[in-house]
């Protein structure tokens, strides 16, 4: 590992899975030079005087294993993202001991859950707007709550309330809901496990925000134990993606609940571009771990059944470097002034 330059171990697992610092491939030995400017780069994030610092595609392996296994240099096989699987991800790992941790704090402030579930000082790759950065997990935290706070914003005007499906322990919707303008809202999240329903049950107390909490499931398109009034604002943050390949009736599902908008911070196999190498490396990264293939082909062939109008921003932000998300919003039809 480069001097000073900490390894993102416990950085956000769904998020920056399989990433690390290292010294290089194979472990061979840089070059002193390269190994200063590494370095140097590194106390500049570290001090984060100088914000993330710019890295081309071709030093990603460097800092991750990815590209190895990507380009078969490595072997990995296919984590099939099936129901037992994903269960063990989030309900027995990921929440599950995430929940141990916040039953035994006396004060479970959504900050100190948020230290707790990741370590936001680790530095790793990632990827904003067609370029490469080394940076924090919590720069990339707030890159992504900036992000979504300014593509919400617009929508939330008159909206009977903010709704999150596929939402963790609730760190999105209850940071948003701290913003400007957001913080008269009434909140609903919605989560596929049990242990993440408990987190958001303790977030919510701790930060004496009031949320109806229901569970979600968009494998079987289910939503149950809540009910959300018309004209919500309705997102998904690196939720959907966990549906290898999604019902084409995702779109009627969301319909039904005659929402204000929709919109979804996901990646988007169908956005990584057969025509430029990282969009292929994209691609593979998506088959390797079995994520959503179709979710821009459901929304465009639902288009006029479901008669709503679509926004797409492509690739926009990535806290892992091979899995960037898009933004789609969408709106019924009769909310044209929404979509600009
Ligand atoms: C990477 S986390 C994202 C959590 C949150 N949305 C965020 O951005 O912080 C993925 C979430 O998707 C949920 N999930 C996985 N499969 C799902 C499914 N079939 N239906 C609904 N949610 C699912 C997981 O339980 C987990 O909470």
């Amino acid at each position: 590992m480069v001097a000073g330059l900490p390894a993102p171990r416990g950085a956000e697992p769904a998020l920056r899975e399989g990433i690390s610092v290292s010294s290089s491939p194979a472990g061979d030995p840089q070059p002193e030079g390269c190994l200063r400017s590494l370095a140097s780069r590194a106390s500049q994030l570290v001090t984060g005087s100088a914000g993330s610092v710019r890295i081309s595609l071709d030093e990603l392996p460097r800092y991750s294993d990815w590209p190895k296994r990507l380009l078969g240099l490595e072997p990995f096989a296919v984590k099939h993202k099936t129901e037992s699987e994903v269960l063990r991800e989030y309900r027995d790992e990921k929440w599950g001991q995430l929940l141990k941790r916040v039953q035994n704090m006396s004060e479970p402030t959504l900050s100190e859950v948020e230290r707790a579930s990741q370590d936001l000082s680790a530095v790793g790759p990632c990827y904003d707007s067609g370029c490469f950065y080394l940076a924090s997990a919590q720069e990339m935290l707030d890159k992504h709550l900036n992000l979504y706070a300014e593509v919400l914003a617009p929508h939330i005007q008159g909206a009977s309330c903010l709704v999150e499906l596929g939402a963790g322990y609730g760190s999105k919707i209850f940071s948003l809901a701290r913003q400007r303008g957001f913080s008269d809202l009434l909140l609903i999240a919605a989560e596929y496990t049990e242990t993440g329903r408990d987190l958001i049950a303790i977030v919510g107390r701790s930060l004496n925000k009031p949320i109806a909490i229901g569970y979600c499931d968009f494998f079987r398109l289910r939503l149950e134990d809540v009910t959300i009034p018309e004209n919500a604002v309705i997102f998904t943050s690196y939720a959907v993606h966990y549906v290898p390949q999604l019902s084409e009736d995702f779109v009627t599902f969301l319909s039904r609940l005659r929402p204000r908008a929709v919109v979804h911070f996901e990646p988007c196999y169908e956005h990584y571009s057969m025509a430029s190498l990282h969009g292929m490396m994209c691609r593979r990264y998506v088959e390797l771990n079995d994520y959503t293939r179709n979710l821009v082909g459901v929304i465009e062939r639902n288009r006029e059944r479901e008669r709503i109008l679509v926004r797409m921003r492509e690739n926009v932000l990535g806290s892992n470097p091979f899995l960037p998300i898009s933004v789609i919003e969408w709106a019924p039809a009769g909310r044209s002034e929404i979509l600009g």
